[in-house]
């Protein structure tokens, strides 16, 4: 679909829709309300007078033929309380907005901006709300496909002047490259895992680094094993597939001092190896890689923006099998920093690819790393489908990238990571276990990746309740949400 801004008076734009938010206890008496009101014979007094629509977000009417305007329908929107609105309900309404008129048959829609918010803000998150929610999961059905007609979003900006005009534009432009990137990612994580091997997940950076100017390297198990990375090898010895470690780099114009490692899980299918997994749900594990998928996209996206920083996205791509070379609980394997670790349940492979990988962005220059898994199952018992997790070992790091998903919209709750939790994955073997029992899930595991960043800034985003939605929202499609795409763009890109 496509996005312009309109600076037309609303009712002049030829569509098969308009999209109009209404504020909580707001009346129909001044400006574009009253106007359009009047246009549309009272409609919406009238809806507000019988209480079928308060304008509470969630809320919406749809009214055909509303009048004395060129749109064939009108769209009315709960926007909520007018002092607690910010640009992710822009976001949110436009993509109800989409996926209610993609539902309806349209081909276009004005959305009519009514807000005070920025205008660049508020078309960059009308345009990601948007192009979000038209994300189609529906791939392999061979009839019956979801139907999309939708061509055009108009965003009626009311701009008066160029400035404004341009703005708009620069918003809409940012949005798009987001959106894009994070449905990219989402079509990555939908790929069943006979699809998305490791080696396909290469060829994904891949063509990702040719389209759009990036270097890229993939090394191969040979070279994984010269560096010593025994802890990532353990978990991909199970499997038929060869490991990958993808490495994507983006080197700004101006020589930077500074250079952020993204690094992201890509287990392309996490059976649980010799400590299987039950089969109830076993096939969602296909999305054990959507940490690597959104490393891939958020790349994907910057090299678009450019940002003034040196940019790494790691992705240790391996499948975890239970084959007949699989590691056993019990084994010791030396990760590349010479750490000894005794694999207690192969389960927790997570940790352990991503000890190696984030030691090797270290080791390609790192001077401050963010993690992203869908490490633990334990996230989503204490956080939901809501919140992401974020841990690290530098708070002034953790602040900067809980600021950056603010902007972007997504919600990340910091867990504590002390150091008393280091007692839970003491090994009496080695230098530490891969597991650290029932209590605190996700902190062990993060604490375990911890260990082998050292005393680089870092930050882990657990995101196994998150990157995946269950049951479809009116802005949201089921399947991959693309989770922290627009976090890591705006924690580089500003
Ligand atoms: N990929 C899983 C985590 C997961 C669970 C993601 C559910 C999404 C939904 C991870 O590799 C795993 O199996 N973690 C174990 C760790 C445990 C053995 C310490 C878990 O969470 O049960
Ligand atoms: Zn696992
Ligand atoms: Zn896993």
């Amino acid at each position: 679909m496509e996005v312009k801004a309109d600076a037309r008076p609303f009712h002049e734009i030829d569509c098969d829709a308009l999209v109009v938010s209404v504020f909580e206890g707001e009346k129909p008496e001044t400006g574009v309300l009253a106007d359009l009101d009047q246009r549309a014979n009272g409609v919406i007094s009238s809806l507000l007078e019988t209480g079928e629509f308060s304008g509470k977000t969630g809320e919406s009417v749809y009214v055909p033929n509303p009048g004395d305007v060129k749109a064939r329908r009108l769209l009315l929107l709960g926007a909520g309380k007018a002092e607690d609105f910010t640009t992710d309900n822009v976001r949110r309404m436009a993509g109800t907005a989409s996926r209610t008129l993609r539902g309806k048959k349209a081909r276009s829609f004005a959305f009519v901006r009514r807000s005070s918010l920025a205008i660049g803000d508020s078309a960059q998150a009308a345009t990601e709300g948007a192009l979000l929610a038209l994300f189609d999961p529906d791939k392999y059905h061979t009839s019956d496909k979801t139907e999309n007609h939708l061509a055009t979003m108009l965003l009626a900006t009311g701009a008066t002047n160029g400035a404004d005009a341009d703005e708009a534009k620069r918003g809409i432009e940012r949005g798009r490259i987001i959106a894009e990137a994070t449905n990219y990612g989402r079509d990555v994580i939908n790929e069943p895992s006979n699809v998305m091997t490791p080696t396909a997940l290469a060829r994904k950076a891949e063509e990702v680094a040719k389209s759009y100017g990036l270097e890229l390297d993939v090394l191969e198990e040979a070279q994984m094993k010269e560096l010593g990375m025994g802890s990532l090898l353990g978990v991909a010895q199970g499997s038929a597939e060869p490991a990958k470690l993808i490495v994507m780099r983006y080197t700004p114009k101006v020589p930077s001092q500074e250079t952020i490692a993204i690094v992201g899980k890509g287990i392309t299918f996490d059976t649980g190896g010799i400590s299987i997994k039950p089969a109830d749900g076993m096939e969602k594990m296909k999305y054990d890689m959507a940490g690597g998928a959104t490393t891939i996209a958020a790349m994907r996206a910057i090299a678009q923006l450019k940002p003034s920083v040196n940019v790494l996205g790691i992705v240790p791509a391996t499948e975890n099998m239970p084959g007949g070379r699989a590691q056993r609980p019990g084994d010791v394997v030396r990760a590349m920093t010479g750490k000894t670790i005794e694999v207690i349940n192969t389960d927790a492979e997570g940790r352990l690819v991503l000890a190696d990988a984030v030691a090797y962005a270290r080791k390609l220059g790192a001077t401050k790393i963010v993690d992203l898994a869908t490490l633990t199952g334990a996230v989503s018992i204490a956080l939901g489908d809501v919140y992401v997790a974020i841990l690290g070992n530098n708070q002034a790091w953790v602040d900067e990238v809980i600021g950056a998903a603010k902007k972007s919209g997504e919600k990340l709750w910091q867990l504590p990571l002390d150091k008393e939790y280091r007692e839970q994955i003491k090994s009496e073997i080695a230098d530490i276990k891969n597991i650290g029992g029932r209590k605190a899930g996700t902190i062990t595991g993060a604490y375990f990746i911890r260990e082998f960043v050292e005393d680089t800034p870092w930050v882990h985003l657990d995101i196994a309740g998150t990157a995946w939605n269950d049951s479809s929202k009116p802005y949201l499609s089921v399947g991959p949400t693309g989770v922290c795409v627009r976090t890591l763009v705006n924690l580089v890109c500003g």
